[in-house]
């Protein structure tokens, strides 16, 4: 018996990356996939958990448009009755500095990462909602993909940095609404050799075949395939970096100092009279890029 036997799950850009990977963990333990990509990729993900004995269909579509996510959620309970996973996985970069950035590379990568995320996200929330107000009381889960540029802000990034941070706040905002129904919603930001990363040398495959392949997208899988598992349930609006051996449970935006006035508005001369009780010694340039080492 898989562990997660009779669960439905939808996993969106599962057709190749870490999305297929999730596809056939999910698969192998024992649910049901809708596996979505834009093109061939998701059927042929969907075939190789039929060829092991899975059960998978495929759907096409463009997750930053609105109706692909109510296509995905009626697919889902049309072909196997329910839907209780979304892995919301979806993704694409057009990296470029700031300066150089054109306003279609930056409207891209908002749509297909922040607006795709919340799009699935929402037709799920409709279904789930629906469910919990007829009775149902079925754990459900939504695994949303960030970013170490999310968490810290990468470099020629400003559309892709700013649609994995806002997925964070994404994530916490649809905890808040949602978990009465039974429903958490976490976020893994995976270290992958995949087609967005290939061009990377340090994370070339070992050329010693028996050597750990520290970067191999199905490393990050288990976690993810945890994280929808009933074991779960307390695990709810965190985040976490996922690769490797390794898990790195990440926190971030904290109260770092305040100073506060008796009843009255500040003034630029106050602040500066303030400014060494609220900044002190800390640091207050750019916060460090804090990805957390691998060894
Ligand atoms: N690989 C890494 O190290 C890494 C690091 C941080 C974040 N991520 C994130 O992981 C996720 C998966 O990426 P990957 O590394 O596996 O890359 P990948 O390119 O192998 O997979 C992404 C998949 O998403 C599909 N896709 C793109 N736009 C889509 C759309 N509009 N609708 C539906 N499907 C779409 C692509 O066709 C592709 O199959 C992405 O969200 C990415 O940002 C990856």
């Amino acid at each position: 018996m898989g562990r997660l036997e009779g669960k439905v799950a939808i996993v969106t850009g599962g057709g190749s990356g870490v999305g297929r990977e999730h596809a056939l963990l999910l698969a192998s333990e024992g649910a049901k996939i809708v596996v979505n990509d834009l093109g061939n990729n998701a059927e042929s993900t969907a075939e190789e958990i039929r060829d092991s004995g899975g059960e998978a269909i495929s759907v096409l579509g463009d997750v930053a448009k609105w109706e692909t996510g109510e296509k995905l959620v009626a697919a889902a309970v049309d072909s196997f009755g329910d839907v209780h996973i979304l892995i919301n996985n979806a993704g694409i970069l057009r990296d470029a500095m700031s300066f150089s950035m054109t306003e279609e590379q930056f409207d891209e990568v908002i749509a297909v990462h922040l607006k795709g995320h919340f799009v699935c996200a929402r037709a799920v929330a409709v279904y789930w909602r629906d469910a919990a107000k007829s009775g149902s009381e079925t754990p459900r889960r939504i695994i949303h993909t960030s970013s170490e540029s999310g968490l810290f802000g990468g470099p020629a990034q400003s559309n892709y940095a700013s649609a994995k941070g806002g997925i964070l706040t994404l994530s916490i905002t649809l905890g808040r609404e949602l978990s009465k129904y039974g429903v958490t919603t976490n976020v893994v930001a995976p270290r992958a050799r995949t087609g967005l990363t290939d061009y990377i040398q340090s994370m070339a495959a070992p050329d010693n075949p028996e050597e750990f392949d520290v970067y191999d997208p199905a490393n990050v899988s288990p976690f993810v395939v945890w994280l929808c598992t009933d074991e779960a349930q307390e695990v709810n609006g965190q985040a976490f970096i996922v690769g490797g051996s390794g898990i790195w449970w990440m926190r971030n935006w904290s109260h770092q100092n305040s100073v506060k006035l008796d009843a009255e508005r500040w003034t630029l001369t106050n602040i500066d009279d303030h400014r060494e009780l609220l900044f002190g010694d800390l640091e207050t340039g750019i916060p460090k890029f804090d990805a957390p080492p691998f060894s």
